[in-house]
């Protein structure tokens, strides 16, 4: 693998407010060689973040890609669509630290950023932490397994 390379695929989507972040997320991603599928939007026409959320979700609840990154203008809006999928651990980051402890403890399989809130700069740095962090395991599986019963919950 070269330098950067990733064994999986990312699910990259966007609405409006996240499109032209996600075009500096996918130039970067371009740069290291990491595999992704752009589910849209694909201009800054006004346009529902849900639909978006849910096209990339699908992809990482079939096996498809492994993580995804979603953006909106806050990434508030995406991370609660996408968190209503089951099987989706969305975060919403606008740090580095959140994003790698995201990984670490969390599992999140959903990384959430705002292209009103987090310049390109910080944007893709918080795209490398996520990307190249591993899930630590141990005392935190249980408590990512008792995250996910919570999806049984009425
Ligand atoms: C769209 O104007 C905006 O509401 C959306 O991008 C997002 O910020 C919602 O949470």
């Amino acid at each position: 693998m070269k330098n950067g390379e990733k064994d999986f695929v990312v699910a990259l989507a966007a609405d409006h407010g996240g499109y032209m972040l996600k075009c500096a997320v996918a130039k970067h991603l371009d740069e290291r060689n990491v595999k992704y599928i752009d589910f849209g939007t694909d201009s800054e026409e006004s346009c529902d973040y849900p639909d978006f959320a849910k096209k990339a979700c699908r992809a990482v609840q079939s096996g498809e890609c492994r993580l995804a990154i979603l953006l909106c203008g806050t990434g508030v809006g995406i991370s609660m669509a996408a968190n209503k999928m089951k099987g989706i651990r969305a975060a919403c980051c606008s740090d580095t630290f959140s994003a790698r402890f995201t990984r670490l403890h969390n599992d999140a399989n959903a990384l959430c950023m705002g292209g009103r809130v987090v310049g390109a700069g910080l944007a893709l740095d918080i795209v490398d932490l996520f990307l190249d962090t591993e899930f630590e395991g141990g005392r935190h599986k249980l408590r990512v397994d008792k995250i996910m019963e919570l999806e049984n919950e009425r």
